[in-house]
C-alpha cells in the first residue's frame, strides 16, 4: 500500500506576522508626525469620525433617500471641508454595481485628491461571505461554513478574491473577519462566526486576514482586515443580540481573547469594538480590554473602531452615560479610537462634543494624537495617501469563473454529511427526485444575511445565473425527472419568523411519482437585532413537512439551510440522510449537487456541538462534571451531534498513533504522528483532529481540547501520516489569579478512536 508524509502545512503557512506590530516604519511615523504638526484639533477630531454613506445622500422633503441614490455636494463638503470626517461606510439599503461604486468613490475621494483635505477618508464596508454589497461579486458560504472546512488554505484563498473584488469596488478596507467564538447557538449572528472552538476559530482567522491584508503587506489587490468585535459580544446570555454578557476572566482568556490576539499577531490593522456589555460593563468603556490587553499588552498598533452609534448608546442604551458628552469620553478615552457615528446631524455633535472634551482637558491632547496617528498610520499602510486608487477596469478577474469556482470548491468542502443511512447517499442520477421545502427554492435561504442588502431576505437583488437547489437539481435530473412542491413557506410574521404549510396535497402527489424526496429546511435570513428569536426550535410547521414527507414511504433526504443549529431531535429519526448546508453562498445549490449525487465526495465537518434540545447549550470540551449521568441512561453530555463529526463516503481508519516521548519537560517539544488510511474505493479529504486533555489540574480540566488539525487528502486505499508538534505553552491553563500556568501530569492524547498517554514533568 503506498504511503506518503504529510508534514502539517497549516502551521507553516500561516506562520509569518504581515506586519510586526513592535516595528513600527520609521519612515510613515516621521510622514505622519509632519502631517499631524499642520493639523487643528477639529481636523484631528474629523480623522476620528465615521459617518454613513446615507448622511451624505440627496433627500426628498420627507428626508427619504432619493432613489437613484446620488451625493448631495453640500453635503460632501460640509462633512470633508469643515469637519475633516475621516471615515464613511457603507452601502445606501441595498447593493451597488461596479459603476455607481466608481462614482460614490470618485466623488468621495475628490476632495482629498483635490487637495481641500489634508487626510484622505478610509470607507469601510461589510464584505463578509465575498464582496456581497457590489453586483456581480462572488458569493462565498458564510464564516460559519467556511470553518466547516477546517481548511485554513481555502479560508486564505476566500480572503484573498474577497479583498480583491472590494478593491474593484474602490473600497480597501473590509469589516471583516468575526473572531467572536460561536458558543450562543441562539445568536443571530451565530453565522458570522467560525465556531465555537477558539483554535479553529484562531487559525482559520489568521488564514482569512492574511488573504484579506496580503502576504507582503497591502498591495492594490489586498483590503485592511477588521477583527470583529472585540470582545465577548457573541456569547449574550439571554441568546438577544447586544445583550449582555457574563464571562469570567478565566474564561475570557481562555475562549474569547485567543482569536484575537491571534489576529494581532498576524497583522491585522483595525477592530470593531463589541456592542454589548461584558460583565456589567459595556465594551466600548472597557480600558483594560482596549487600551491595556490589546493595545499595551498585545502591542497592537492599529485603530479601534466602534460599532454602530455605539457612543450614543453609553447613553441612550447602556446608560452609563448621562449624556452623549459623557459618552464620547468614556468610550474615547477606553481607547477607542473612531467613532461610527454615524449620522447627520449627529456627526456634528460628535466632533463638536469632543473638541469641547478636548478643550476642557477631559480628554488629552495626547490621546487625542494617539488615536489620530493609529488611524492615519492604518491609511498610509492601506495606501490611502496614494491618490487615485479603484479603477474596476484594473480588475478583470471580478465575478471571474475563476472566482466562482474558488467559491464552489468552498461550499463542496464546507457542507457536512450527518447522517446516511443505509447509504441511500449518493443517490443515483437516474433517480426521480422531488425536491420540496420552504428554503428549497429562493437564493436568499443559501446566503443568509449581509447580502445585497443587510437582511439579506431581498429577492429582487438574487446574483444572476445563480441556482437555488430547485434549480441545481433540474439542471442535473432533467424537469421530468426533478419535480417540486415546496409544502411550506417560511415568512416573517411581525418580525419572527414563521413557517406555514401550503399545497400539502400537490406535495402529497409528487411525493408519490418520486424515488426520493430531497427536503430543504432551515431558517429565514436575518442578522443582528431583526434576527432575534424565542426558542432554537425549528418551527413545528417544518416538523409536520418532514413528518408529511416521512409518512409516504419515500425515503427523505433532509437538507438543513441555517445559519444556527436549529433543534431538529424529532425529525432525526425518520430521515434517511441528513445533511448541514449552513449558508452556502450562490454556488451552494451547485455543491450540494455535487455532493448528493456522489461527483464529489463530502469532507465538512461541525465547527459547533449541534445540540439536541431547547434551552440545553453543550460543547465539545466540557468539563468531567457536565458529563455526569444522573443514572436511568439519562445521558448528560447528549448533544444531538459533536463538534467535528461528520461523514464521508469513504471509510476511513487511523492506526499507529505515536508520540516522540512519554516524558515530556517544558523544555520539549511533543511530535506526534499518526497514520490515517482511506479504505474505500474514493478519494477523500479526512480532517485529522488533534485533542488533549490534562487528567489532573488544579482547576477542574477540559474534557478535552483541540491543539491541531490537519486536512488530508487520501487517494483511494492510500495510507498518509500526519504529524502534529505541540509544546508545555500548548498544555496552559488560566489559573485562579488569572496566570497561564501548566502543571505536571498525566495528559491524553486523542486522535480519530486512537488514545495515548504521556506525563509532563
Ligand atoms: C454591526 C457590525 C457592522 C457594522 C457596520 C453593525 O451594526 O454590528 O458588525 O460591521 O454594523 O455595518
Amino acid at each position: 500500500m503506498p504511503k506518503r508524509n504529510t508534514i502539517t502545512t497549516l502551521f507553516i503557512v500561516l506562520n509569518f506576522l504581515v506586519f510586526a506590530q513592535d516595528k513600527l516604519d520609521p519612515v510613515i511615523e516621521g510622514r505622519i508626525t509632519e502631517l499631524m504638526s499642520t493639523m487643528t484639533v477639529q481636523e484631528k477630531v474629523g480623522q476620528t469620525c465615521q459617518i454613513t454613506l446615507d448622511a451624505l445622500f440627496v433627500r426628498d422633503e420627507e428626508e427619504k433617500v432619493l432613489d437613484p441614490e446620488r451625493i448631495d455636494p453640500a453635503k460632501l463638503k460640509e462633512a470633508m471641508s469643515t469637519y475633516g470626517i475621516g471615515s464613511i461606510l457603507n452601502v445606501s439599503w441595498h447593493t451597488f454595481d461596479l459603476e455607481m461604486w466608481e462614482k460614490v468613490m470618485s466623488e468621495v475621494h475628490a476632495p482629498f485628491n483635490n487637495g481641500e483635505t489634508k487626510a484622505p477618508i478610509i470607507y469601510g464596508i461589510d464584505a463578509i461571505h465575498g464582496v456581497n454589497y457590489t453586483v456581480g461579486g462572488t458569493l462565498f458560504p458564510q464564516e460559519i461554513g467556511l470553518a466547516a472546512t477546517w481548511n485554513p488554505a481555502l479560508a486564505m484563498r476566500f480572503g484573498e478574491v474577497t479583498a480583491y473584488e472590494t478593491r474593484a469596488s474602490g473600497i480597501c478596507w473590509n469589516f471583516s473577519p468575526v473572531l467572536d467564538l460561536g458558543r450562543q447557538p441562539l445568536w443571530s449572528r451565530n453565522f458570522e462566526t467560525l465556531g465555537e472552538d477558539p483554535f479553529l476559530v484562531s487559525e482559520m482567522g489568521k488564514a482569512i486576514i492574511c488573504g484579506y491584508q496580503g502576504k507582503d503587506g497591502i498591495g492594490s489587490e489586498h483590503v485592511i482586515a477588521c477583527m470583529k468585535h472585540f470582545v465577548g459580544y457573541s456569547n449574550p446570555l439571554t441568546g438577544r443580540d447586544r445583550t449582555p454578557a457574563w464571562i469570567p476572566d478565566k474564561y475570557m482568556k481562555e475562549l474569547y481573547l485567543p482569536s484575537f490576539k491571534a489576529a494581532v499577531e498576524e497583522g491585522a490593522l483595525t477592530v470593531m469594538i463589541n456592542s454589548g456589555a461584558v460583565n456589567g460593563i459595556p465594551g466600548h468603556i472597557n480600558y483594560d480590554l482596549i487600551t491595556k490587553t490589546l493595545k499595551e499588552d498585545w502591542g497592537f498598533q492599529g485603530f479601534a473602531v466602534s460599532d454602530w452609534e455605539d457612543f450614543i448608546f453609553l447613553n441612550n442604551v447602556h446608560q452609563t452615560a448621562e449624556d452623549n458628552y459623557q459618552g464620547i469620553i468614556s468610550a474615547f478615552n477606553a481607547g477607542v479610537d473612531m467613532s461610527m457615528v454615524p449620522y447627520n446631524p449627529q456627526y456634528k455633535e460628535y466632533c463638536e462634543l469632543m473638541i469641547k472634551a478636548v478643550d476642557n482637558k477631559v480628554i488629552s491632547e495626547e490621546r487625542l494624537n494617539d488615536a489620530v496617528r493609529r488611524i492615519l498610520r492604518v491609511k498610509m499602510i492601506g495606501g490611502l495617501f496614494d491618490k487615485g486608487m479603484n479603477q474596476a477596469k484594473k480588475y478583470p478577474d471580478f465575478g471571474s469563473e475563476k472566482f466562482k469556482s474558488i467559491a464552489l470548491e468552498s461550499a463542496l468542502e464546507s457542507i457536512t454529511l450527518l447522517k446516511n443511512e443505509k447509504d441511500i447517499l449518493p443517490l443515483s442520477s437516474s433517480s426521480k427526485v422531488l425536491i420540496a421545502g420552504p428554503t428549497s427554492d429562493n437564493l436568499i435561504f443559501l446566503n443568509g444575511a449581509w447580502t445585497h442588502t443587510w437582511q439579506g431576505a431581498n429577492t429582487d437583488f438574487n446574483t444572476e445565473g445563480a441556482k437555488t437547489v430547485r434549480e441545481a437539481f433540474t439542471e442535473k435530473l432533467g424537469s421530468e425527472n426533478c419535480l417540486f412542491a415546496k409544502g411550506a413557506e417560511l415568512y416573517l410574521d411581525e418580525g419572527f419568523e414563521a413557517t406555514k404549510l401550503v399545497d400539502q396535497e400537490d406535495f402529497k402527489v409528487k411525493a408519490d411519482k418520486s424515488d426520493v424526496i430531497v427536503l430543504c429546511l432551515g431558517e429565514y435570513p436575518s442578522t443582528e437585532k431583526p434576527g432575534d428569536i424565542r426558542s432554537l426550535n425549528l418551527d413545528p410547521a417544518q416538523l409536520e413537512l418532514a413528518e408529511a414527507a416521512y409518512s409516504t414511504g419515500k425515503p427523505v433526504v433532509l437538507v438543513m439551510v441555517e445559519g444556527r443549529p436549529r433543534v431538529i431531535r424529532e425529525i432525526v429519526e425518520g430521515a434517511g440522510a441528513i445533511v448541514q448546508a449552513y449558508l452556502p453562498g450562490d454556488y451552494g445549490a451547485d455543491a450540494l449537487v455535487e455532493l448528493i449525487f456522489g461527483e464529489e465526495n463530502f469532507s465538512g465537518k461541525l465547527p459547533y456541538t449541534y445540540p439536541k434540545y431547547d434551552g440545553i447549550f453543550e460543547f465539545y470540551d466540557h468539563p468531567k462534571s457536565v458529563a455526569r449521568s444522573k443514572g436511568n441512561d439519562f445521558e448528560a453530555y447528549d448533544p444531538q451531534w459533536d463538534f467535528g463529526f461528520g461523514l464521508s463516503y469513504s471509510e476511513v481508519e487511523y492506526s499507529n498513533l505515536r508520540l516522540s516521548t512519554k516524558n515530556m519537560t517544558t523544555a520539549d517539544s511533543l511530535v506526534i504522528e499518526v497514520d490515517v488510511t482511506n479504505k474505500s474505493e474514493r478519494d477523500t479529504k479526512e480532517i485529522v483532529q488533534l485533542y488533549v486533555s490534562d487528567l489532573f489540574a488544579s482547576m477542574i480540566p477540559n474534557g478535552k481540547s483541540l491543539k491541531g488539525f490537519d486536512k488530508v487528502e487520501i487517494k483511494a486505499g492510500n495510507t498518509e501520516t500526519t504529524r502534529f508538534v505541540i509544546t508545555a505553552d500548548d498544555l496552559k491553563f488560566v489559573d485562579a489569579s488569572g496566570n497561564w500556568i501548566s502543571e505536571a501530569g498525566t495528559f491524553e492524547i486523542s486522535i480519530g478512536n486512537l488514545l495515548s498517554k504521556f506525563e509532563l514533568k
